[in-house]
């Protein structure tokens, strides 16, 4: 089983059906692994992770996938490889190309991973960029699909900050026929243009996507309440302002008693307890959030099997 596409840039290019096949590999693996059953198929194969920025999640996750599938990686910080300053992003995404079967890149710039897979002959893989997170996307929908299995009409809310986890979360719930709502203050919305794509996703997957004037207008009878950081990797400098504009879209126990008493908590981590959640929340019956962690490894492995299978 192979994918069609080479790269996963961003979920926007991937059809519904090659996300699905994601998902199923990921679920079907997991049991797999758990049993020890599961069959190393990448021997030899090696996986660059060229990363900007910190993590540990995602560096992690994709370090053990790529052990499980019998192949190696290789991690290299921005003073290894300082793409776009020590030599051209087209330069570095050929010569890489050169020695490795696939690049995993987090980037300040999304541009930075558009180039890279402009000029890679390998598949290159969004490891996050300023606008999207497609890896922890296709783990908070394995997570979804996990916790919400007996629910039709699943609701994910995503209340706090409109940034890559947030577009990429909205954009696979779009293709997959979930609806979203968000709610974030005014000016840290998306813009029209990708308001609007948010729009035309969820209307072609037979789902709906909106806006909420208010976090406990979106956690009304939601089936996932989900938040993420408020000072994204980048905005250090806004930090203290972004605190002080988000007063108010945290998500507390008197949010959650508005969610479905079904309702999962989701965090794509690291958290700020206090900040975009309370401690108390992450630590209750109803968080995913470590599930949600682990199903990084899953889903990111079955990417890599795809991607690179022959
Ligand atoms: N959620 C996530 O991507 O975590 P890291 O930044 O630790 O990789
Ligand atoms: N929105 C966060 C996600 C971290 C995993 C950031 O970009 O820093």
């Amino acid at each position: 089983m192979t994918v069609d596409r080479r790269n996963l840039v961003t979920l926007l290019d991937w059809e519904a059906g090659e996300i699905r096949k994601v998902l199923d590999l990921a679920a079907r693996t997991k049991t797999e692994v758990r049993q020890g059953r599961f069959q190393h198929m990448l021997g030899g194969r090696t996986l660059a992770l060229v990363f900007e920025k910190a993590s540990m999640r995602t560096r992690v996750s994709f370090e053990v996938a790529m052990t499980q599938l019998g192949g190696r990686s290789i991690y290299l910080s921005k003073s290894d490889v300082d793409l776009g300053k020590r030599e051209p992003v087209k330069d570095g995404a050929r010569v890489l190309s050169r020695y490795v079967d696939a690049i995993a890149a987090r980037v300040f710039e999304h541009s930075t991973i558009e180039q890279l897979a402009v000029y890679a002959t390998v598949p290159v893989i969004n490891a996050l960029s300023n606008c999207a997170h497609p890896c922890q996307a296709l783990a908070d929908m394995m997570t979804i699909e996990e916790k919400l299995i007996a629910i039709g009409d699943v609701r994910v809310a995503y209340i706090g900050d409109a940034n890559n986890v947030a577009w990429s979360l909205g954009v696979i719930c779009g293709k997959l026929g979930i609806d979203y709502v968000l709610a974030c203050p005014k000016a840290y919305r998306f813009d029209a243009d990708a308001l609007a794509t948010l729009g035309e996703i969820a209307e072609a997957g037979g789902a709906s996507f909106s806006l909420a004037d208010s976090p406990a207008e979106a956690a009304e009878g939601a089936h996932v309440l989900y938040t993420d950081t408020w000072v994204s990797m980048g905005q250090e400098k806004e930090a203290e302002q972004r605190r002080r504009n988000f007063d108010g879209y945290q998500i507390n126990a008197e949010l959650v008693a508005r969610a479905d008493q079904s309702a999962i908590i989701m965090h794509c981590l690291p958290a700020h307890r206090g900040s975009e959640i309370t401690d108390e929340v992450i630590e209750s019956s109803q968080s995913a959030i470590f599930d949600q962690s682990e199903n990084r490894l899953h889903a990111q492995r079955a990417l890599l099997q795809l991607l690179l299978a022959e």
